[in-house]
């Protein structure tokens, strides 16, 4: 049995933080679908295309590791994707009020999906993509915090 797992997110843009979930959920699956959401609340600042495609990059040498976008429901997307487990960050204490919301909400939706919580390495632990695009915004160095290739995607963002 292929144990597939789904890690979701809105990766607007993948940083240092995520590639680590990343490679750990490989212990643990065989295969992890990095799910990119279609639909979020705020207007994004890379589009779906860019965030995808920055993703393949950063993750090109797993092989066992496949990009997808997705609309609609998680729920849905990972049973058609034959996944029992969905992968989430835990970096702080405050994640955990709306990361726990989410994984009961799944698992109604759900029973057979089970949401693991991985905890990311600690030098890594205050990062997040807002703040990254921040801090690329007031044009300082993101390079602690990101892939090159997304260090550039946000250098032309601001850029103009
Ligand atoms: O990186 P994010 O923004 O924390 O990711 C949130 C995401 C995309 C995983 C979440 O909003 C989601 O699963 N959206 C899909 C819609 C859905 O299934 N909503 C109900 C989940 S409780």
């Amino acid at each position: 049995m292929t144990r597939i797992a789904i890690y979701p997110g809105s990766f607007d843009p993948v940083t240092r933080g995520h590639e680590d979930i990343v490679r750990r959920s490989l212990h643990l699956a065989d295969k992890v679908v990095v799910a990119v959401a279609v639909n979020l609340e705020k207007a994004p600042l890379f589009a779906l295309e860019e965030r995808v495609a920055l993703l393949q990059e950063v993750l090109r040498d797993e092989p066992r590791v496949e990009v997808r976008s997705f609309d609609g429901l998680l729920a849905e997307f990972a049973r058609d994707a034959g996944a029992r487990m969905v992968i989430r960050g835990l970096r702080a204490v405050s994640d955990f009020d709306y990361e726990s919301q989410m994984a009961l909400m799944n698992r109604e939706l759900d029973p057979e999906l089970e949401t693991v919580f991985l905890v990311p390495a600690l030098h890594l632990t205050y990062l997040s993509s807002s703040l990254v695009r921040e801090v690329a915004r007031l044009d300082g160095d993101v390079g602690p915090f990101v892939h090159p290739v997304v260090e550039k995607a946000l250098k032309a963002k601001y850029a103009a």
